[in-house]
């Protein structure tokens, strides 16, 4: 596997792989892929980052992430492409973002949908420590 950072020109494909994830981990996110495809750019040119994760020059899966406070890194996205999970694609990808993308000094936080049980197993599997539960209460309609 090898990788690299996404560019302006990588934002159609990341806008569509986004649409997928939002799907794939049930997420009450109705944005369309156009406007993934925009909201993408802007992450891109403010302070975030994607890395395309490649086999035999096929993109098999994406991370997204941004600084936030101190050395602190936000994984806001991550995503194996639809037929190439369970092959140990994901675990890769993410040691080589531990050893080859983030500073050995960063603590590294990701959230994962309660429901969405195949990450919450997949993050205790690949190195990360549960340490926070958060709660919601949704707007009263009428
Ligand atoms: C979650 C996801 C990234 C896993 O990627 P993957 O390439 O399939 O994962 P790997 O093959 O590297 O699996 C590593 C380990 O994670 C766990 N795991 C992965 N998929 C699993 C599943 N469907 N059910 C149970 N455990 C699973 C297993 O322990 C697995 O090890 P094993 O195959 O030796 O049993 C992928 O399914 C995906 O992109 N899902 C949709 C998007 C998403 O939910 N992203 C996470 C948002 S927080």
């Amino acid at each position: 596997m090898t990788w690299r950072k996404a560019t302006e020109a990588d934002c159609p494909l990341l806008g569509a792989l986004n649409h997928q994830l939002i799907a794939d981990e049930n997420h009450r996110s109705t944005m369309g892929i156009p406007a993934l495809v925009e909201r993408m750019r802007g992450f891109l040119s403010a302070t975030y980052k994607a890395i395309l994760f490649e086999e035999e020059d096929q993109v098999v899966a994406y991370a997204l992430y941004h600084p936030f406070e101190k050395s602190d890194l936000y994984l806001r996205q991550f995503f194996v492409v639809r037929g190439q999970r369970r092959q140990g694609h994901g675990r890769k990808a993410v040691r080589l973002l531990f050893d080859e993308v983030f500073s050995p000094d960063s603590r590294l936080v990701v959230t994962a949908l309660s429901h969405n049980k195949r990450a919450l197993t997949f993050w205790s599997e690949v190195g990360f420590d549960e340490y926070c539960v958060s709660f919601e209460r949704l707007p009263r309609k009428g």
